[in-house]
């Protein structure tokens, strides 16, 4: 803990983590959703707090307790997830955004519960807002933006696309899939900037947290 209480760059700063995955409801009894645990998205919650910044932790259905110190909101959907970030990204001096927020939603849930009928069922989806574009995009109060990029194949360019297209001050290139990323406790990470990268190397995600928040303090310090 020493390392990032050292130069005490998060003492005070207000951050906002999102967590977690969401919840798409197809109709009043069901949903559709993703693997993530929220275990990564917490445990940065739990370093940063530890580093003495003011912790805001947005988080999706997950099973985890709060983290101490750490002011929680919760949600479903990625509605109500952008909603609740939008509103706070403002007041917050950095953003990291580690849910995995569902790209699609229904374009209209059923208000009672759907009846099974024909041998085939085609659901129609709509595209979610992107909330980290948006906080990132923001011309008033935005926050430094650290977002996530959770890839199977060609995981860095993936993640430099995604650094530039968001405008993101630093992404995180997560390779997921086969035990690694989602629902494990291990995971390492490759941190992108504008003009230099670091290799966070395999670890548990609570170790990995640690340093991770230690480099964003340093980045977020340099910015
Ligand atoms: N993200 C977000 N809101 C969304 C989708 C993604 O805030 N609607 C954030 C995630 O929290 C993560 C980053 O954007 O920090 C990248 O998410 P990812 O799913 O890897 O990228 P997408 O832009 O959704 O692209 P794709 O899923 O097609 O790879
Ligand atoms: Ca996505």
């Amino acid at each position: 803990a020493a390392a990032f209480f050292a130069d005490g760059v998060l003492a005070g700063r207000r951050v906002l983590i999102s967590a977690g995955p969401t919840r798409e409801p197809l109709d009043p009894v069901r949903f559709i959703t993703n693997r993530s645990t929220g275990k990564q998205g917490f445990a940065i919650a739990a370093a940063a707090a530890a580093a003495g910044a003011e912790v805001t932790l947005v988080a999706g259905p997950v099973t985890l307790p709060t983290p101490a110190g750490v002011a929680r909101i919760d949600v479903e959907s990625a509605a109500e997830m952008h909603a609740a970030v939008l509103a706070r990204a403002p007041a917050h001096d950095i953003f990291v955004a580690t849910a995995a927020v569902a790209d699609y939603r229904a374009a209209a849930p059923a208000e009672r519960k759907m009846k099974k009928s024909a041998e085939t069922l085609t659901l129609d989806l709509v595209r979610n807002p992107d909330i980290l574009a948006d906080v990132a995009a923001l011309t008033s109060g935005r926050p430094f933006c650290v977002g996530f990029a959770a890839e199977t194949h060609d995981v860095l360019a993936y993640a430099e696309d995604k650094r530039r297209r968001k405008r993101l001050d630093l992404i995180c290139a997560n390779h997921v899939g086969a035990g690694k990323g989602f629902e494990a406790d291990d995971n390492a990470l490759h941190v992108l900037w504008e003009g230099g990268s670091r290799e966070l190397p395999l670890a548990d995600k609570r170790e990995l947290a640690r340093a991770l928040v230690a480099l964003i303090a340093e980045r977020y310090a340099a910015a």
